[in-house]
């Protein structure tokens, strides 16, 4: 029964969503932006996006029997839908006619294995975006209403990285965040278009960076992509360490460094001569991958 999530999310509104609509009709003062409200569209935005996914794109339970997966996966996805509705709904509420509407998505989704590949991708950037946002958000019941969505976000995370892909739920000793243009970045190439009613985000797409192998691992050479490729470039990786490393690209390839670790990484294409990852010298990217150690090799490297 989902009555004690129905009940629990109803007693969250009554806490968070009062206080937090008080504040923003206190904050709008005439021509300033707040920056609550565009960060709850932020988030919204997203939501909207995770949600239009699950409803509109989880294959037939015919298909993940065929695909070697219990029915009760398909069943668990169903939840994680029923979950992003949720936080549709609660997001709308709170934000009430300045909430932005569902655009229209191209997933790519052709079966269960890219139905699966996506929600890998898209739960670890929700899990990015709702920590980087959390040090622009003014008001403190938003700050707690974020919070209890990310612990969930990143609960579907790990659910899908260990029950479904057999690999690992926790990835890192810590979460990496991503800012605003770095998470838009990652959803944009997703988005088709949206209702022009919407209120512009003062977000902007990075061009596209990707890399193969899509999975690799610490130490590999991978082949990385993007329009804005040119010689001498590095690519940075961003970790729950903030920027821990950068290789150079050589040819169109780079050799994942050892200090990447494992867990989500975002690898961003910089200028050969950057100390750090800005929205200024980020040339492409980020591209989103996860270095997941196998059992055996994450009790190795920390029993060490
Ligand atoms: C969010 O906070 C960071 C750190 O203070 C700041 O650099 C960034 O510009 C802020 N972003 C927005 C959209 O206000
Ligand atoms: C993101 O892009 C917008 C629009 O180009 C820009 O104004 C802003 O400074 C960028 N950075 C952040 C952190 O929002």
């Amino acid at each position: 029964m989902i009555a004690p999530v129905a009940a629990g999310l109803a007693a969250l509104s009554m806490v968070a969503a009062a206080p937090v609509e008080q504040t923003i009709a206190k904050r709008a003062a005439p021509g300033q932006a707040d920056i609550d409200t565009v960060i709850l569209n932020y988030a919204l935005t997203l939501e909207n996006l995770e949600n239009a996914f699950y409803r509109d794109h989880l294959p037939s339970k015919a298909a993940f029997s065929k695909a070697g997966y219990p029915s009760w996966v398909h069943d668990r996805f169903t939840e994680i839908g029923g979950h992003e509705k949720a936080h549709v709904a609660f997001l709308s509420k709170a934000l009430g006619d300045k909430a932005v509407k569902e655009c229209t998505y191209d997933f790519g989704v052709t079966g269960v294995k890219s139905f699966i590949a996506t929600s890998q991708l898209l739960e670890g950037v929700g899990v990015s975006a709702y920590l980087g946002a959390a040090q622009n958000i003014t008001n403190t019941d938003y700050l707690t209403a974020a919070g209890s969505i990310l612990t969930t976000e990143s609960r579907h995370s790990a659910w899908v990285q260990s029950s479904v892909a057999k690999s690992d739920a926790y990835g890192a000793t810590q979460d990496t965040p991503l800012n605003f243009n770095q998470t838009y970045s990652l959803a944009a190439p997703l988005i088709k278009s949206c209702p022009k009613s919407n209120a512009a985000l003062p977000v902007t797409a990075f061009p596209a960076a990707s890399i193969s192998p899509a999975a690799p691992k610490v130490g590999q050479t991978v082949t990385v992509t993007s329009s804005k490729l040119k010689s001498g470039q590095k690519l940075a990786f961003i970790t729950g360490g903030g920027v821990v490393a950068f290789a150079d690209i050589n040819d169109g390839k780079a050799k994942l460094p050892a200090a990447v670790g494992f867990g989500r990484t975002y690898g961003v294409i910089v200028p050969g001569d950057a100390k750090t990852v800005t929205d200024e010298n980020t040339v492409a990217g980020p591209v989103a991958f996860d270095i997941l150690p196998t059992a055996s090799e994450a009790a190795a490297f920390y029993s060490q």
